[in-house]
């Protein structure tokens, strides 16, 4: 029997607080006019002090999760892409697996910046055409803005922070995942990057002092690279699924810039209007831009059954990678809430994580009761 992996539930989460051009030139030396010319992002979206990665992330999931049939108790994997983890460990993946109550699932996050969804819906598309896993749970998740120089108009104007999510799941009806392409240049790592913070420059006063824990641009180079490779990735992606251009109804690109976008557009001779573009209200999300355009590319009726899809992105590492899918899950209703079952289930997962906090603590103190004992 040949197995499919389907995406069966989708969802995103940003956060309510917009920042707009307007806010932004108070602060920095640019305008309006530069902004919106060079990159077409007119807001972006900044997480409150009580929102993080992880928490932006299990929203995503909890409304992907309440498309589905599923609950979060049937997950095999939790794979969360994100350039901006909670912490180097433990894994986001596993703060989102103890918040969602996602007890029989693996998890980890996946470092592959803005491309790093599409890597991990590959990732979990194999385990899942392999037989080995039934339900897989990816996520995008970002707060760049904890990472971003507010007085580096190159790079601040860019960023924003949100989530998306995708529920995949075996089925035997063919469709969902029809191919991909995942590349990297690690000789490009130098273009964009967080050079500190890791174990090559650990934290230090110097590396505080020099900014060294934001995100630093080679701008016009990145530039680039994403022109090259996101029609390129795009073609091989289709030619590998076996789909002419004509047969892809949409293309739904990493939203980093708008002339990135156009310029993929010439190269493939297709029309804009056939890529789903919303960076002018989001920027650049990095690993949840992809995720973020699907859920309003469907909300907005431009994604229906038996649709083909290509997913294409670009970002640090260098990396680059592009995805076919043939898009079979039955429609559902607009930007659905998160059901009061699943309200009642994370309520559950809660309590059950507290519980098991308290009895790792006991343990702990039998254990050493009776190690002590026995000395
Ligand atoms: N306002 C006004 N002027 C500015 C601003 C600004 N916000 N930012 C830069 N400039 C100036 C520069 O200083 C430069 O001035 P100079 O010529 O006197 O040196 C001039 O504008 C032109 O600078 P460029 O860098 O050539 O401008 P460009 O047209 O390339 O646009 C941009 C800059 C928007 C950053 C563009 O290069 C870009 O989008 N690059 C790709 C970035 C990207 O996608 N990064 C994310 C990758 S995904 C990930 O993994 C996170």
């Amino acid at each position: 029997m040949t197995r499919y992996a389907h995406v069966t539930g989708w969802g995103m989460a940003v956060p309510d607080r917009v920042l707009t051009n307007a806010e932004l030139i108070q602060t920095i030396d640019t305008t309006e006019e530069w902004i919106v010319s060079r990159t077409g992002i007119r807001e972006r979206r900044i997480a409150a002090k009580h929102e993080t990665t992880a928490s932006l992330a299990t929203k995503a999931a909890e409304r992907a999760l309440d498309g589905t049939q599923i609950d979060a108790g049937d997950l095999d994997l939790i794979i969360v892409a994100t350039a901006t983890p909670e912490y180097l460990f433990p894994a986001t993946a596993c703060l989102v697996q103890d918040m969602l109550g996602a007890t029989h699932a693996g998890a980890f996050d996946l470092s592959a910046a803005c491309s790093g969804f599409i890597f991990g819906l590959n990732m979990a598309a194999q385990a899942i055409r392999s037989g080995s896993m039934e339900r897989v749970l990816v996520i995008g998740s970002e707060t760049l803005s904890r990472y971003v120089n507010w007085e580096d108009r190159g790079t601040c104007i860019l960023f924003g922070d949100g989530a998306g999510a995708f529920v995949l799941e075996a089925r035997e009806t063919p469709g969902g995942v029809l191919s991909c392409v995942m590349r990297s240049d690690g000789s490009g790592g130098d273009l964009l990057s967080i050079p500190a913070g890791g174990s090559r420059f650990p934290t230090s006063l110097e590396t505080v002092h020099k900014r060294q824990h934001t995100i630093q641009m080679n701008g016009r180079e990145v530039f680039r690279f994403a022109t090259r490779v996101m029609a390129s990735a795009t073609r091989e992606a289709a030619k590998r699924a076996s789909l002419e251009m004509d047969h892809i109804e949409l293309v739904v690109p990493h939203q980093a810039n708008l002339r990135i976008i156009e310029a993929a557009a010439r190269g493939l001779h297709l029309p804009l209007d056939r890529f789903m573009v919303n960076v002018e209200r989001y920027g650049n999300t990095s690993s949840a831009s992809i995720p973020i355009a699907v859920c309003e590319a469907f909300e907005f009726g431009r994604i229906r059954p038996g649709d083909h899809l290509v997913l294409v992105g670009f970002g640090a590492g260098l990396t680059w990678g592009a995805m076919a899918l043939e898009w079979v899950s039955p429609e559902r209703p607009v930007r659905p809430g998160v059901r009061p079952r699943h309200r009642l289930l994370t309520l559950f997962a809660h309590l059950a994580s507290l519980a098991r906090r308290v009895w790792r603590r006991i343990e702990g103190l039998i254990w050493g009761a009776s190690s002590e004992s026995s000395d």
